[in-house]
């Protein structure tokens, strides 16, 4: 499977790079060049968000196959002041840094599955002489085309410190609703992870706060990607390793 991963320089996206190239061919959209090695093959599109054909042309020039899914890992951690004690200023960087780049990765994803479509519909045309049914391999059923948003605890309890994580999280988790109550060709779906995620220094583990392993969202995420219609849109990961719809 080919994967598309936004925020793949963050702490997930690196992490669950590493998971997943092993088994499937992984593209990082970044928006800077990365310093180290990654287990993604980087695409520097410094303003993706603001032009997402950029992406698709970036695709093009590098020759990368057909995306098959898209995971969208953006966003971030912060404990700061109030929310209205932070300002308009930061409350807009926060908006920029959730909202607005899942919108465009939600967008990219429905142009990505059109031209996916075509492109698997056209080979099978000229192997077999008819138009695409399912995939034959053990890859991802061909007629679907998955994208999956991550988002955390924020998104459904007002944390006092990230309020507008806790704001745009709520917005974001509505946004992929909408999305797949809308769209035809995409099925769009959210996995919030309900605790912190092991190895992020930034979080706060005083006291002991269970944690989820990355290795945990990696294992969550495989079956979705190929099997979309088996998950609501809205799932949960707890640090006790259940998934539950939500
Ligand atoms: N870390 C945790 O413990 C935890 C727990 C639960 C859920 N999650 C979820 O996992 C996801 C990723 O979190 P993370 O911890 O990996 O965050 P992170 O380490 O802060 O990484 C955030 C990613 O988002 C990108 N990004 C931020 N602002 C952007 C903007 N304005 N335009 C374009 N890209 C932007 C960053 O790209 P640049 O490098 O280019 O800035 C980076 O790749 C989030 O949805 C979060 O809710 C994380």
């Amino acid at each position: 499977m080919h994967i598309l991963l936004f925020g793949a320089s963050g702490h997930v996206g690196t992490g669950l790079a590493r998971l997943l190239s092993p088994h499937h061919t992984v593209t990082g959209i970044v928006r800077q060049r990365p310093t180290t090695e990654t287990a993604y093959e980087p695409l520097i599109v410094p303003d993706w968000v603001d032009e997402p054909e950029a992406v698709t042309s970036a695709l093009a020039s590098a020759g990368r196959p057909p995306v098959d899914a898209v995971i969208a890992a953006i966003g971030g951690w912060y404990i700061d002041e109030p929310v209205l004690d932070r300002g308009l200023g930061k409350f807009d960087a926060d908006y920029d840094s959730y909202l607005r780049g899942h919108f465009t990765a939600c967008a990219l994803s429905q142009s990505l599955a059109t031209e996916r479509s075509e492109a698997v519909g056209s080979s099978t045309e000229r192997s077999t002489g008819q138009v695409s049914g399912r995939s034959t391999d053990a890859g991802p059923d061909s007629t679907r085309f998955v994208h999956l948003a991550l988002n955390g605890v924020a998104s459904v309890e007002a944390l006092a410190g990230s309020g507008a994580i806790s704001v745009f999280g709520a917005a974001q988790k509505m946004l992929i609703e909408v999305a797949a109550a809308e769209s035809t060709t995409v099925d769009f779906r959210e996995l919030r992870i309900m605790a912190p995620i092991g190895g992020d220094d930034r979080n706060d583990l005083t006291g002991g706060v269970d944690t989820v392993p990355l290795v945990q969202v990696a294992e969550a995420i495989t079956p979705i990607l190929y099997s979309p219609e088996r998950f609501d849109v809205s799932m949960e990961i707890h640090a006790t390793a259940e998934t539950s719809d939500g």
